[in-house]
């Protein structure tokens, strides 16, 4: 463990000079965009901040206070297993790879380049959103995730840097240039060019957006290239936070509009100054449905390709599958085919993208479930719900084609003029901004929010997580 080298790493880096002095180089590059890209405002401020020191399950992490461009920003991967093997596709069983296989270099370094933008996409995305927190206990769990999405673009940067030699320096480099939202340079995805500037957008954001990204890095968990699953498999430890916050962040809001539902005369949240259902819910309708096209399309011979050559996997392949090498099974999915909806039986491995979705919705549903709860549990009779896989699409089978939030197909017209329903219109987004306020006291939160059923590392909601 070289814990206090300019890069902490657990991968020997002082022993490979070349890639250590190329990540030397990258080093204050990143720190330039940090400053410029991170956090506004809140550079100088200690914060109460989780570490990665290493990869045991016990104390893989440091809890203390740091300023922000001080984060010790490092490269950790999980320790390797002896005598790993490919887990499934055409090269099941053999050991696993070392290198990139040469036919897949490019795709893979898509993959990676794709994963690794959306890391300081979201750091740009979130960077107003310091100004206006909740509590300090928020304002400390966005910090959070802003230095470990910084971590996340180290860990795609370090497999750049080290097996893709010079394409992978560039697009190292490109991945710092880019700037979310930029009509000129965008981040790659589309999800990750969308504003973020309210706190309900971070929470629908972390819950469903980062929620994406732990599927995909779970199938790269597996990946039988070594150095990308050994990444991915710590990368998870970091993101489940992530999406506590994200899940727990979206329930609070809903606890609070289903006790303020309740004290106002009208059952109206607005009244009081929360957030109304039919808010929550438009928010819900949008990132969801911009997080379902990070899957990919619904039939894709990529993922049949991926797959193939053991390179990405279904979700938990080893132990929810039986049949690792998927050649002969199919699968039914709901295409539109002349102008309506049918169903299409395609080879397994090429609705693999479809498969993963659906492991995501699933997921998606139990967060749903737990909402619903708070509103019951309040004696609300109102409940929320995911639209439908089609509603609202842009990559894919029903890109191009509308739907209502049930998925019944519907002309443009109808869309264009229903749309207002479904999706957070102008006035919706102003009146959530409207009630954007920074609460910084310790133990106070802002009216429109529930405090958290507990703190950080054992603290109490009090605590003062950002000293400002
Ligand atoms: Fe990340
Ligand atoms: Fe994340």
């Amino acid at each position: 463990m070289e814990l206090y080298e300019r890069i902490p790493n657990n991968v020997n880096l002082s022993q490979d000079k070349r890639l250590q002095r190329a990540l030397e180089k990258w080093l204050p590059n990143y720190l330039e965009w940090w400053r410029e890209m991170g956090p506004e405002g809140f550079q100088d401020k200690d914060v109460y901040l989780r570490t990665a020191v290493g990869v045991d399950a016990e104390g893989w992490a440091n809890f203390d206070y740091v300023k922000m461009p001080d984060y010790r920003w490092g490269i950790f991967l999980k320790p390797a297993e002896a005598d790993a093997r490919v887990g499934f596709g055409d090269n099941y069983g053999m050991p696993v790879y070392q290198e990139v296989p040469g036919e897949f270099r490019n795709a893979l370094r898509r993959i990676i380049v794709t994963q690794g933008d959306t890391e300081p996409a979201s750091v740009e995305q979130q960077r107003q959103l310091g100004k206006t927190c909740p509590s300090l206990y928020d304002l400390r769990n966005l910090f959070q995730v802003n230095v470990e999405e910084g971590r996340h673009l180290w860990a795609m940067v370090y497999l750049l840097h080290g097996y893709f030699g010079r394409d992978g320096r560039d697009e190292a480099d490109a991945l710092l240039e880019r700037r979310s939202g930029n009509p000129d340079r965008p981040r790659i995805l589309e999800a990750f060019n969308q504003p973020c500037d309210d706190w309900l957008n971070f929470f629908c954001f972390t819950m469903f957006t980062d929620r994406d990204g732990k599927y995909q890095l779970a199938a790269l968990a597996e990946s039988g290239f070594e150095p990308l699953a050994r990444t991915c498999q710590f990368m998870l430890t970091e993101e489940a936070h992530h999406l506590f916050v994200g899940e727990t962040g979206v329930g609070r809001v809903v606890k609070r509009t289903a006790e303020l539902m309740k004290q106002s005369k009208d059952g109206d949240a607005r009244e009081l100054g929360g957030i109304s259902l039919d808010i929550i819910q438009k928010y819900i309708n949008f990132w969801f449905s911009y997080s379902l096209d990070l899957f990919g399309g619904e039939i894709s011979s990529n993922s049949a390709d991926f797959f193939a050559a053991g390179l990405k996997g279904r979700f938990k392949e080893q132990d929810q599958y039986e049949d690792h090498i998927a050649a002969e099974g199919s699968f039914t999915l709901t295409v539109v085919e002349d102008g309506k909806l049918a169903q299409r039986e395609v080879p397994l491995r090429n609705a693999l993208n479809e498969v993963l979705r659906g492991e995501y919705v699933k997921d998606c549903e139990r967060a749903m479930t737990r909402w619903n709860k708070y509103l019951t549990d309040a004696g609300v009779d109102a409940q929320l719900y995911l639209p439908s896989t089609r509603f609202h699409r842009h990559v894919g089978e029903f890109a191009g084609h509308y739907f209502d939030v049930q998925g019944n197909m519907i002309t443009k017209e109808e869309f264009e003029s229903r749309q207002s329903e479904w999706l957070p219109t102008i006035e919706d987004r102003e009146y959530v901004r409207s009630l954007m306020h920074a609460v910084t006291e310790p133990g106070k939160i802002a009216n429109w929010i529930a405090p958290p059923s507990a703190g950080i590392k054992g603290k109490p909601f009090e605590f003062e997580y950002v000293r400002l």
